[in-house]
């Protein structure tokens, strides 16, 4: 392990790490723009100059390997001065539009343009080199030229994540410029993510930008609901509205996000979301369960069942098995057949797309639940589950069903909250556990495992819980079998 110094102090470099690298390791942040520690080092910025002591020019710490004995000043003069000049250079054609710019507060050059330019600009506006704005490259992006600075992380993403190799570099000089190929759009699964590296605002996201400044945006740490893989996800909110997800790296699970998960928060303003319970035709509040008790109240249970669904959190799961089992007596508990997960195209994007088939798997294990069959279904009269399971049901049967989307399921359909309004636990395919973390509230409407809660009080039935930390707990100890 080379042991190095950085502005005085000794470090211990790993193998074959970065002079950069290292210094991120300890703490020390070293600007950059080409650099991204996803993709391959690029080197052409000159952003991260540093001092090496006895080397008489400055060297670039984003490919420079860390060696034995080496002293790097990252904060002298000199350094200073290269990165004002480079700052300069950079700007040097840039439109300088930031009142009008969406990369504004998550901008690098707005950045060290504060740390390290305050220079007055020498080229006036009228000679600076024009380029095209606003071009729609993808359904969800828009480039602008004039901004970029051709760090070229947008082209590698392109070539080494996706392999799509949809961007390059055209002309030479202060003539370059990034283009598509001819005929082609930016559209692949994962295109969302040049919006996040591109460190300028060349590259902006067509469903975010404009909808808010970033300094107003917080942040819930979450889970991709989207499929089996259970991204880590930032779920970026404000005044009770989410407005962006953006991907939470983490060696576990995902460095990227995939575009469709990136838009599941869609599902909260959903022209078809369900906003009312529905029961044979009749409209009511999606709060008021006193429809539903009278609907269920009389109802024989002999011939009805419960399946279990992939699509909730173990938590409703755990609610709605009491539910049927001690408050309805329904003997008929079934999982649905369950499909081992696997990735699809190498990156994420997974084969199952339920995002709890793994922990479905282990509450059927833990209470000997039986997988359910076409065979059996057909003796069923009265169906429980979420309306994203019935969809796998050959026959449509009269149920209670819980959903987030309209439908024209026949018997109770009931609106219930989103996990963008409500935690929930989940497993990704390899076992990993994750917690949703509630952005935003929804006050008009009951989560699966409150609904059930209320409705059993009102069939004088109590179920072994009172809140959802109860739930967890069972969770817990009886499926996960471990701390979540
Ligand atoms: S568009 Fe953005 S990511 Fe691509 S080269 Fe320009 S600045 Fe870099
Ligand atoms: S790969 Fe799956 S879990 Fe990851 S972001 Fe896409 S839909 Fe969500
Ligand atoms: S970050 Fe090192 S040259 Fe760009």
């Amino acid at each position: 392990m080379p042991k190095i110094k950085i502005d005085g102090k000794e470090y211990f470099a790993a193998e074959g790490e970065t002079i950069l690298q290292t210094a991120q390791r300890n703490g020390i942040y070293i600007p950059r723009y080409c650099y991204h520690p996803a993709l391959s080092v690029a080197g052409n910025c000159r952003m991260c100059l540093v001092e090496i002591e006895k080397m008489p020019k400055l060297q670039i710490a984003c490919s420079t390997l860390a060696a034995e004995g080496m002293s790097v000043l990252t904060q002298s003069e000199k350094v200073k001065k290269a990165r004002k000049d480079v700052l300069e250079f950079l700007l040097i054609n840039h439109p300088v539009d930031c009142p009008i710019c969406d990369q504004a507060g998550e901008c690098y050059l707005q950045d060290y343009y504060m740390d390290y330019g305050l220079h007055k600009s020498r080229v006036e506006i009228k000679d600076k080199i024009r380029r095209e704005k606003r071009i729609q490259i993808g359904d969800y992006l828009i480039l602008d030229r004039e901004r970029c600075i051709l760090c070229t992380r947008c082209v590698r993403f392109c070539e080494e994540v996706t392999k799509t190799e949809e961007l390059f570099v055209a002309q030479r000089g202060d003539h370059s410029y990034i283009d598509i190929k001819p005929n082609e759009k930016l559209n692949n699964p994962y295109s969302m993510n040049i919006a996040d590296i591109c460190p300028v605002g060349a590259f902006t996201s067509a469903d975010f930008r404009f909808r808010k400044r970033v300094w107003f945006l917080k942040t819930a740490n979450s889970v991709c609901l989207g499929c089996a893989t259970g991204c880590s996800i930032k779920v970026q909110y404000d005044d009770n509205t989410v407005y962006r997800i953006l991907p939470n790296p983490n060696e576990e699970t995902n460095t990227w996000i995939c575009d469709a998960g990136r838009m599941t928060y869609k599902e909260l303003y959903a022209e078809k979301r369900l906003r009312h319970c529905v029961i044979n035709g009749n409209f009511f509040q999606p709060k008021n369960i006193i429809p539903v008790f009278e609907y269920l109240k009389n109802r024989d249970f002999s011939k009805s069942a419960l399946i279990l669904s992939p699509y909730l959190s173990l938590e409703d799961n755990l609610a709605l098995y009491y539910f049927a089992s001690k408050t309805l007596k329904i003997e008929n508990i079934f999982v649905p057949e369950i499909k081992e997960g696997k990735i699809s195209d190498g990156i994420l994007i997974n084969t199952d797309k339920a995002p709890n088939s793994k922990g479905l798997e282990l509450m059927k294990k833990a209470f000997s639940i039986k997988t359910v069959s076409d065979k059996e279904i057909e003796k069923i009269d009265f169906i429980i589950t979420c309306f994203k399971q019935s969809r796998f049901l050959k026959e449509k049967k009269e149920g209670l069903y819980f959903s987030l989307e309209e439908n024209d399921l026949n018997g109770a359909l009931i609106a219930m909250k989103s996990y963008f309004e409500t935690p929930g636990t989940f497993v990704n395919y390899k076992g990993k556990i994750s917690l949703t973390s509630p952005a935003v509230s929804n006050l008009n409407k009951l989560s699966v495992w409150e609904t059930v809660k209320e409705l059993s009080a009102l069939f004088s039935s109590y179920l072994p819980f009172e809140g959802f930390e109860d739930l967890r707990k069972i969770a817990e100890k009886e499926i996960l079998g471990k701390r979540i």
